[in-house]
């Protein structure tokens, strides 16, 4: 399992009311316990924190906020000693407006780095380019009064993109990549990827006819001219190349993209991102028995032969689970994820059901939020709750921490769940446990069983003579199950942690919201 920790909100060490790498360093333990296989930090570089740190100064350090380099190497070598692996964010496709490449590019036409971001003349009445929006809300372009020229910025007007069409760019970019895993860094998670290349004729975007008001404002335009371009898959190929020269190192792509456009990021011969991320679940409007197993499905047929599936829940971008789905269900949905076939990623703090919080406009730093406070992301990142002491562990008493802290902290929190024999958090435990241990349920073949009462998805786990039945009732009541053909079995995991029986599958009652992960035996 991949454990992606926002640093900022994972543990404070120095009393700044920030997270930081000693933080991260101090935790190893409780995440080794958990189960976890590879954490995955976002961005920890020198930044202005426009966009709390996906605005980079500097590629190769740390920003002081976070430590040092020698935290990072500490940090590094402690997750080797446990036999964990540390993943970093790349942000490839834009720096910060500081970054001093940008300040050159910016001081004059002539500069020999103008060439390295986007530049475009203005439209003949003086205004911007074209059409393009930028994600973050507003035109993509910013008129640079000194240069008389505008700037592309897909994000925050203090994100300006590189220009990845230009050779220096990629050879720098590369040789970023190069510094860390020359360090020993097990890999990287690719930010943005999908806009990497633009459109050459810079071409307005169509509107889209679908969109009404009150849908998200960035999907008025299609982004047809800027995401997934001609020539992105050269690059990825490159990356990869560049990548597999190290040994055992991993690329994971953030590519929110349908289906047909996602799949060929593995590559035709699978020679570019080994996992692009699969955000199946988490833009899916509705959350049923029926739309998941369609999702799980239309996935499944879709990857590429050879291809490793990858399951995602939630991200500092988007709300978390426990608040989508509710703290009953959030159970269940650790289950599917830890379930089903393919590498689970998990977000700090969604092994203990974590909520958004709520948070008054005035206490929002999110730049997604100045324009569109109902987008705010900062209600996602809130500090982890360690324990029940002020500030649930996450900073000393007597700190502010840079987010608040929900009242339900004295409950949902480590310290308490890791004490209670049913808690999300034991429950989360003993799923990566027996993933780890049954080779039915990490490599095993998926197939969903048909003729369940709806409201429920069930679906076998297969790896030679081991089979696993995961059956999963999302219908808010109970449910009988009747499965005759697959015979005896036995109950190993329930979502209620309070069963472990043999089972007739001919009469399988799951309660509401139960999950159950039953062993068939040998028919
Ligand atoms: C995607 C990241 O996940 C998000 O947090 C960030 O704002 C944008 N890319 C821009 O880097």
């Amino acid at each position: 399992m991949i454990y992606q920790i926002y640093p900022r909100s994972f543990l404070d060490s120095n009393g700044d009311g920030v997270g930081d790498l000693p933080g991260i360093a101090s935790k190893l333990d409780y995440l080794r316990w958990l189960g976890v296989d590879a954490i995955w930090l976002s961005p920890i570089y020198p930044s202005p924190m426009a966009d709390f740190g996906y605005d980079i100064t500097n590629y190769t350090d740390v920003h002081p906020l976070f430590g040092t380099l020698q935290d990072l190497d500490t940090l590094l070598h402690k997750v080797h000693q446990r036999d964990l692996k540390l993943i970093l964010d790349f942000v490839p496709n834009h720096t910060s407006d500081e970054h001093p490449w940008f300040q050159q590019a910016r001081s004059s036409r002539m500069n020999e780095q103008r060439d390295w971001y986007i530049w475009h003349d203005p439209a003949p009445d003086g205004g911007p380019p074209n059409n393009w929006t930028s994600r973050f809300g507003g035109s993509a372009w910013q008129f640079d009064e000194q240069t008389e020229q505008y700037y592309l910025h897909v994000y925050d007007v203090k994100q300006p993109d590189l220009n990845w069409r230009n050779p220096q760019v990629r050879q720098t970019m590369f040789d970023v990549m190069r510094f860390w895993l020359d360090r020993g860094v097990d890999g990287f998670r690719v930010d943005a990827l999908e806009v990497l290349l633009k459109d050459e004729q810079f071409r307005d975007n169509p509107v889209n006819p679908l969109w009404k008001p009150g849908d998200p404002f960035y999907t008025r335009l299609l982004e047809d001219y800027v995401v997934d371009q001609p020539g992105m898959h050269a690059i990825m190929q490159e990356m990869r190349t560049l990548t597999e020269s190290y040994s055992q190192r991993v690329l994971i792509g953030e590519l929110y993209l349908p289906l047909e456009r996602l799949m060929p990021y593995y590559g035709e011969q699978l020679d570019e991102i080994h996992l692009p991320f699969n955000f199946q679940f988490v833009t899916m409007p509705t959350w049923e028995a029926s739309t998941i197993r369609q999702v799980v499905d239309a996935y499944e047929a879709a990857l590429p032969e050879g291809a490793w599936p990858n399951w995602v829940l939630g991200n500092h971008d988007r709300s978390r689970i426990a608040t989508r789905v509710g703290h009953e269900q959030a159970r269940l949905t650790q289950m599917l994820l830890l379930t089903l076939r393919g590498t689970p990623t998990c977000y700090y703090g969604e092994e203990l059901g974590m909520q958004d919080i709520a948070l008054p406009r005035e206490v929002m730093q999110d730049p997604l939020a100045r324009e569109h406070p109902e987008y705010s992301r900062d209600p996602v990142r809130s500090p982890m709750q360690w324990d029940r002491s002020p500030n649930a562990g996450f900073c000393p008493p007597g700190t502010e921490p840079w987010l608040p802290l929900p009242a339900d902290y004295q409950q949902i929190n480590v310290a308490v769940e890791r004490e209670d024999p049913h808690s999300l958090l034991t429950l989360t435990r003993r799923l990566i446990e027996l993933r780890r241990s049954t080779l039915a349920l990490t490599t095993g073949s998926y197939c969903p069983i048909e003729g369940v009462p709806d409201g429920c998805f069930v679906y076998l786990r297969q790896a030679s003579s081991q089979r696993y039945l995961v059956a999963l009732n999302f219908s808010g009541q109970e449910q009988t199950l009747k499965l005759s053909e697959m015979g005896h079995g036995r109950i190993v995991l329930s979502t209620y942690l309070d069963r472990e029986e043999p089972i007739d599958l001919a009469l399988l009652r799951l309660r509401s919201d139960e999950g159950n992960v039953i062993e068939l035996a040998n028919l």
